[in-house]
């Protein structure tokens, strides 16, 4: 279905936004009534089963589905925890939602929890996101003051807390377990996995963590039906998305499209175009971690489905333009600097990898590569691929393998010419 309304970014733009009073006339809560007045839990999870909805905090997973593995035994504690960390570097959307329309999220809390069976809700959110936590903070006040949250939500007996806490800032808090190891006051370390935090989440208990985006869909898909969601996007991909665009285009933003859009359609029709009509040269599709594809990709449905089978991934939907300029050693140097920045250095090939990779694309961008440095690189990803004790490990390699694969000859020339290709 072509959408061409705005679901997900529909308050964004209208003054005071983050305000109950706003929220509440332009239809908010309702679903949350609906939700407490009409279905059982078991409803409401089958209602997001049906709907498709899958994560949109990058790793996909089927959100109903998720919801189902929590434990029905109304005995033992659960929680929620919302995952506002934001930090996949090209990625700016869920800002937008806490800035802008925090209500949205938390009615989407509230309906989670309530499906779910838990009684206690975290934020966890970015520390640098000043204004994002003074909106969280506001909005859930004033949620409890219109008895939104509390004891007794909307006189059906259910009790919902939500709190804030704030993070110190680390990409790898984003990481669900790291960020319910950071929520408990340690240091912010992936925990293995299984068992997934369904099962043992926050104090060991079993835990629904979302991403923003995420739980913003939720109201929609109880007030208007898992059916009308689901005729939204794909077959596979159901549901709108925000898409966040970036880099070398004339209209850099947050745009609301169906899933499946194609690229083409995105950063043309949407973001202006690229500027001063500069060609395409690589395009990041899903923020940092996923690989870069080159301009032949355009066509390409921002899918779930149509990204992995083009050999890249969907992710949180980052999009990130380079033009015929770009120098993609630079690019691929810059990216994996964050990664080795960013690695919480538990294990040695991610701790590791990620430095000697940033070394080796550091020489060759300024001239000093030897022959041999592709494949040591190569050897390098090799060493990390799959034995890296989370994902953070084997998305650091994206960024290289993916240009590598694609742009080989500009790195040759680097290497043989000392200086890029587009610089001659
Ligand atoms: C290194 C790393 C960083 C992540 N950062 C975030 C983040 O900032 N926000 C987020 O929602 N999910 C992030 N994730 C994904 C979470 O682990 C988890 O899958 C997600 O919060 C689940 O919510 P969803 O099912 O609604 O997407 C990250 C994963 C990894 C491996
Ligand atoms: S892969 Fe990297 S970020 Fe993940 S646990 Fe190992 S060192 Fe930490």
């Amino acid at each position: 279905m072509n959408l061409s309304e705005k679901i997900l970014l529909r308050n964004v733009e209208i003054p005071n936004s983050d305000r109950i009073d706003v929220y509440l006339k332009r239809g908010g809560y309702l679903a949350l009534h609906k939700a407490l007045r009409d279905y059982t839990p078991d409803d409401l999870i089958e209602m997001v089963k049906k709907s498709g909805l899958r994560g949109r905090g990058g790793a996909a997973f089927p959100a109903g589905l998720k919801w189902s593995f929590m434990p029905k035994d109304p005995a033992v504690t659960k929680y929620v925890c919302v995952n506002t960390d934001e930090g996949e570097p090209g990625t700016f959307k869920d800002r937008l939602l806490i800035e802008r329309d925090p209500h949205s999220v938390i009615e989407g809390v509230i309906i989670a929890a309530y499906a779910v069976g838990a009684r206690r809700a975290f934020v966890y959110i970015r520390g640098e996101f000043f204004t994002g936590v003074k909106r969280w903070m506001k909005a859930i006040d004033d949620a409890y003051a219109r008895g939104f949250l509390g004891q007794n939500i909307l006189n059906s007996g259910f009790d919902l807390d939500l709190s804030v806490h704030r993070g110190a800032g680390a990409y790898i808090c984003g990481e669900e377990t790291a960020m319910l190891e950071s929520l408990e006051g340690k240091r912010g370390e992936p925990r293995i996995k299984p068992p997934y935090p369904a099962q043992v989440g926050l104090y060991q208990q079993p835990t629904l963590v979302h991403n923003v985006e995420t739980l913003a869909n939720v109201p929609h898909i109880i007030l208007r039906g898992p059916e009308w969601y689901a005729r939204i996007g794909t077959e596979k991909s159901t549901g709108p998305k925000i898409f966040c665009v970036s880099g070398h285009v004339n209209k850099p933003g947050n745009y609301e499209l169906p899933l499946g859009t194609p690229l083409r359609e995105i950063i043309y029709e949407h973001a202006g175009g690229v500027r001063n009509d500069k060609r395409v040269k690589a395009v990041i599709p899903g923020g940092a971690s996923t690989p870069m594809l080159t301009a032949d990709y355009l066509d390409t449905a921002m899918s779930f489905e149509a990204l992995e089978a083009a050999g890249s991934m969907l992710g949180t939907g980052g999009i990130t333009v380079m033009d015929e300029d770009a120098c993609i050693v630079d690019a691929a140097l810059r990216l994996t600097r964050f990664f080795a920045h960013e690695t919480c250095g538990k294990c040695t090939p991610c701790r590791v990898g990620t430095q000697q990779l940033s070394s080796l694309l550091q020489s060759i961008k300024e001239g000093r590569g030897q022959q041999g440095d592709i494949d040591r690189l190569l050897g390098l990803c090799q060493g990390m691929l799959g034995h890296t004790f989370c994902p953070l490990g084997d998305a650091a390699i994206n960024p290289v393998l993916s240009s590598i694969k694609h742009f080989r000859e500009e790195y040759e020339y680097h290497i043989k010419h000392q200086r890029c290709i587009t610089a001659s």
